[in-house]
């Protein structure tokens, strides 16, 4: 992936609550193009590896729980400067202190169900593609 893409996911709050379609236009109308994209109910095993990195936070469990608790999206976007345009459009962690206008401030309901994931760095971006997707599924 050049630095060009980055991954999403659409998480099982929004998901489950029919806001997948909203999310994907709001996105597409901040010029991101969906590459690629899946429907899938993550095992416990899958989002333990996705967010391993957050092992040791108290929260940890609970996230694995909520991120296993119904159907997520993920996709591969692209824009130029994905990264970096994906995280300012998606909006602070917390709702509450996301931006007006961003996708948390819009669908999410809290620090935790909040709504969409976004790669934090180009490595990671790869990563996490890899984690849902064959190199061919986003030529
Ligand atoms: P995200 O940034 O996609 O990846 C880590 C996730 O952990 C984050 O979204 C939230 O869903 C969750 N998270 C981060 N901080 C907290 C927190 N303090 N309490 C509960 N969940 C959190």
């Amino acid at each position: 992936m050049a630095g060009n893409r980055t991954l999403t996911i659409v998480k099982p709050d929004a998901f489950g609550a029919g806001k997948a379609g909203k999310i994907i236009a709001h996105l597409e109308s901040g010029g991101f193009k969906v590459v690629a994209a899946r429907v899938m109910h993550l095992s416990t095993a899958q989002a333990q590896e996705f967010y391993a990195v957050h092992r040791e936070r108290p929260f940890y469990g609970s996230l694995v729980s909520f991120m296993t608790s119904g159907k997520c999206m993920p996709m591969v976007l692209e824009k130029a400067d994905a990264v970096a345009s994906l995280r300012q459009a998606i909006g602070s962690t917390d709702p509450a202190e996301a931006a007006e206008g961003t996708v948390r401030k819009l669908f999410a309901e809290s620090k935790e169900r909040n709504a969409i994931h976004a790669s934090d760095s180009d490595e990671n971006a790869s990563r996490e593609a890899r984690f849902f997707f064959a190199e061919a599924d986003h030529l």
